[in-house]
């Protein structure tokens, strides 16, 4: 049989050196380390103090070529997934293709929030599978810091800040992602909401001093049962395209918002803890970063061999979610 597909060359990452940790954070709100870690797993996340989202962003992804082996010309196309970017334009994909200088790829942002790896991967699927592109780098970062507010304790202990990187090439020799599957629900974006700028008169003096218009708000009872009915919804489509069964991969990434949501995966498929890739105890939700921080933590423990199976599943903010099913 014939082998050609989207393969995963390398992986990087880097996540800001100041930690926060449940206990700093019953510091500022009233909160318990015990209430954060049986509700949601997460015990400490990483804080972005100075750095902007397209300075993490470079970090991870000159580490994902430097594990790639592979001269910055050869990228045809940079793709940045964040919620977070520094501004409107540039876009973070153009400040990382300034940084590196890539400068025979084009670049742009994607805006699918804790989706944005899944989506991001599949879109660079369909531009090998076009014939238009044959390296990628996908970069996702984030400083959800930066729109978090610390007075309010719903949301201030879920999320983190960092950055993770991919390289892909098209293969010829290889089947690397076999399936994909993506969706959305756009009636239900307010249950996950970030004010870009606020609506203002920009004439009127005060307008910059409203900023509580700048944060996130969350209805997490409804994120949660989302998550809970998109997320099987994926694996299962993305397996049934394929023509496989659960049985038959062997990791499965989540997107790391929350234990409790991993757990409601890992039971209904029967998944032993181990296929399971978890890391949300030390970085909190790093929104599009989670996957990727994942998959480079795993490559770096020698835990992905090659021939492996693994699915890697988002959902967030819009709301959003897919499934990416691949072979190493
Ligand atoms: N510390 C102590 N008490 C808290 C805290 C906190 N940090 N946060 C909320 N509480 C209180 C609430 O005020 C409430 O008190 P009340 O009963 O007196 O009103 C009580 O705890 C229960 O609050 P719930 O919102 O019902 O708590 P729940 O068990 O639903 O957990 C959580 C909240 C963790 C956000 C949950 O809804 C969840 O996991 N949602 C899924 C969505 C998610 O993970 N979102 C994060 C990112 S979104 C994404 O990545 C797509």
């Amino acid at each position: 049989m014939i082998k050609i597909g989207t393969i995963l060359v390398s992986t990087g990452s880097y996540v800001p050196e100041q930690c926060l940790t449940n206990q700093m954070l019953t510091e500022m709100v009233d909160t318990s380390d015990e209430w954060i870690v049986q509700r949601t797993g997460i015990r400490e996340r990483r804080i972005a103090r100075q750095q902007t989202t397209a300075e993490l962003a470079t970090a991870a992804a000159k580490r994902a070529l430097e594990e790639a082996e592979l001269p910055v010309q050869k990228l045809d196309l940079i793709i940045a997934c964040t919620a977070t970017p520094d501004s409107y334009t540039p876009s973070v994909s153009c400040r990382v293709q300034a940084e590196l200088q890539a400068d025979r790829a084009f670049a742009f942002d994607v805006s699918a929030a804790c989706s944005g790896f899944v989506y991001a991967t599949d879109i660079v699927d369909s531009y090998f599978r076009a014939g238009k592109a044959k390296t990628a780098l996908v970069v996702c970062a984030e400083t959800l810091s930066r729109i978090i507010d610390y007075t309010d304790r719903t949301t201030c202990c879920l999320f983190g800040d960092g950055a993770a990187a991919t390289v892909y090439q098209w293969s010829e020799t290889e089947e690397g992602i076999l399936q994909t599957v993506m969706g959305a629900d756009g009636s239900r974006g307010d249950a996950l909401f970030a004010e870009a700028l606020p609506v203002e008169d920009p004439l009127e003096k005060n307008h910059r001093d409203h900023q509580p218009e700048r944060f996130l708000k969350m209805n997490g009872k409804e994120v949660f049962r989302f998550a809970a009915r998109t997320v099987p919804e994926a694996i299962d489509h993305v397996l049934e395209k394929a023509g496989m069964r659960v049985e038959e991969i062997d990791w499965v990434v989540p997107h790391q918002a929350n234990l409790r949501i991993i757990d409601v995966i890992c039971r209904r498929y029967g998944l032993r803890e181990e296929q399971v890739y978890v890391n949300l105890d030390r970085y909190g939700n790093t929104s599009s970063v989670s996957i990727p921080l994942c998959l480079d933590e795993m490559r770096k423990n020698g835990l992905l061999q090659k021939g492996q199976t693994i699915i890697f599943v988002g959902f967030g903010g819009g709301l959003t979610y897919g499934a990416v099913l691949m072979r190493i």
